[in-house]
C-alpha cells in the first residue's frame, strides 16, 4: 500500500506504560528510528530520557490539539492508550469507554486527515466471552485446534448482556477497531491493528500494597501476595485460562509489523503465545514455585491460594473470559513471528524483576 517507515519518525502515544516503556527501549537500542513520546508519565522510560533520538513530551493524549502538533511530523503512530485493568471496567465504566472509544477515535480522525499510518493496540478481549459450553448453545468444548483458536478474520466476538459492565472495555475496543477498519474502507487510512493476548514482563503494574491500590492485573496481585507471605486470590476458583506472552516476544513481533508497511496494511493481527495457555490455579502454582526457586534463603515457603467469588473481588457486573488461545497462523504467514520464551521463562525474567526492585526498596514494603 503507502509509504514505508525508513527514515520517518515514530510516534509512540502512551510511551510510558508497560508496552509504550519497552516499545520505546528497542526502538532506541536496535533502530536508528527518531522516537517521539507522548505520555503523562515518565517513570518507566527514565532511562531513556535524555538518549539521543528520543523526544518525550508530558502531554496528556486527551488533549488532542497538542498530540496533532506532535504528530503532524511523524509517518507512523503507535497508539497505546487506555484503561486496561478489568477491575475498572464494572466500578467506572463510563471512564473506560470514554478512554478505550471516545478519546482514541479522535487520534483515528487525525491519522486519516494526516495521512499517517497508525498501529494500534487493542486486545484480545474483543473475542469476548469464549466459553464453549454454555455460549456457543451447549456444545462440549472443542478438542481440535480449528475449532478453539481465536482467528483475526474468521472468529465471532461475543459479549455479555450490557448489565454485566465487565464488557464495556471490550465492546469500546471492539468498537474502535470497527471505527479504524471503516476508515481504511472508506477513506484509504493506512493501519494496523493488534491484539495482544496478556503480555507480561518487567515493567508491567505497581503491586497493590507496595507502590499503588486497589486490583492490578493477576501476575501483580500474586507477585505481592508471594513478597507479603499471603494466600494468592483464585476467583472463582482460578479456572479460567490465558495464554501469557513475554514482552520481548511481543516486541519482536511489533518490530516485524513497524518494517513491513506494506505487508501489514489494514491487517488484524494477534500476538500471543498459545503454548503458554495455563489455568490462573496454574500459573499460581508456577509462580509459587518460581518464587521459592528465587528465594532460595527464605524459610520454607507455605504459602498457598485462596479462592474468592468474582462478585467479592471485583463486585457486580464482572464476568470473565474462560479461554482465549491466539491463532498464530496469519501472523506467521505474513511476518514469520512465532514466541519464543516459554511460561516458565517468561515467569523466571518477571519475577527476578520484580523481586530485584522490590527487595531494594523495602521502604515501600507495608507495616
Ligand atoms: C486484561 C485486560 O482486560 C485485557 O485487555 C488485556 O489484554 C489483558 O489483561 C492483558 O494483560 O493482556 P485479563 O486477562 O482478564 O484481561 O486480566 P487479569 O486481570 O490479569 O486476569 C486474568 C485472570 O486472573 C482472570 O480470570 C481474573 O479473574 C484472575 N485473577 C486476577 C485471579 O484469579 N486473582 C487475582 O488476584 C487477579
Amino acid at each position: 500500500m503507502k509509504k514505508g517507515f525508513s527514515g520517518q519518525k515514530v510516534c509512540v502515544l502512551g510511551c510510558g506504560g508497560f508496552i509504550g516503556s519497552h516499545i520505546v527501549e528497542r526502538l532506541l537500542g536496535t533502530t536508528d528510528l527518531e522516537v517521539v513520546g507522548l505520555d503523562i508519565a515518565s517513570e518507566k522510560i527514565e532511562p531513556f530520557l535524555k538518549r539521543d533520538r528520543f523526544t518525550f513530551a508530558r502531554v496528556n493524549v486527551y488533549d488532542t490539539d497538542t498530540v496533532r502538533g506532535w504528530i503532524e511530523g511523524c509517518g507512523t503512530v503507535v497508539s497505546l492508550v487506555a484503561i486496561c485493568n478489568p477491575s475498572l471496567y464494572n466500578t467506572i465504566p463510563l471512564d473506560v469507554i470514554e478512554a478505550n472509544f471516545t478519546r482514541p477515535m479522535e487520534i483515528v480522525r487525525i491519522c486519516a486527515e494526516l495521512n499517517l499510518r497508525l498501529i494500534h493496540f487493542s486486545t484480545c478481549e474483543v473475542y469476548g466471552k469464549t466459553i464453549f459450553g454454555i455460549d456457543r448453545a451447549g456444545r462440549e468444548e472443542p478438542k481440535e485446534p480449528d475449532e478453539y483458536l481465536l482467528n483475526e478474520d474468521r472468529t465471532p466476538l461475543i459479549l455479555g448482556p450490557v448489565s454485566a459492565q465487565r464488557w464495556s472495555y471490550a465492546c469500546a475496543k471492539q468498537l474502535l477497531e470497527r471505527a479504524i477498519y471503516a476508515y481504511g474502507f472508506e477513506k484509504d487510512l493506512d493501519f494496523t491493528i493488534v491484539r495482544p493476548f496478556n503480555f507480561i514482563g518487567p515493567r508491567m503494574d505497581y503491586l497493590p500494597g507496595f507502590d499503588g491500590e486497589g486490583i492490578p492485573r493477576v501476575l501483580a496481585c500474586f507477585i505481592s501476595s508471594l513478597l507479603k507471605g499471603e494466600p494468592l486470590k483464585l476467583v472463582d476458583g482460578g479456572k479460567n485460562r490465558r495464554c501469557f506472552t513475554y514482552i520481548e516476544d511481543a516486541v519482536d513481533a511489533f518490530v516485524e509489523i513497524l518494517n513491513n508497511p506494506e505487508i501489514c496494511s489494514q491487517q488484524i493481527l494477534n500476538i500471543g503465545n498459545p503454548g503458554n495457555e495455563v489455568t490462573i490455579e496454574g500459573l499460581a502454582r508456577q509462580m509459587i514455585e518460581v518464587f521459592s526457586e528465587l528465594n532460595p534463603d527464605r524459610e520454607k515457603l507455605t504459602i498457598t491460594t485462596v479462592n474468592v467469588s468474582s462478585r467479592e473481588f471485583y463486585g457486580p457486573g464482572y464476568e470473565d473470559s474462560d479461554r482465549r488461545v491466539p491463532d498464530n497462523s496469519k501472523i506467521y504467514r505474513l511476518l514469520r513471528w512465532r514466541p519464543k520464551t516459554n511460561l516458565r521463562d517468561t515467569l523466571l525474567k518477571t519475577m527476578k524483576y520484580y523481586i530485584d526492585v522490590y527487595s531494594k526498596q523495602r521502604e515501600l514494603w507495608p507495616v
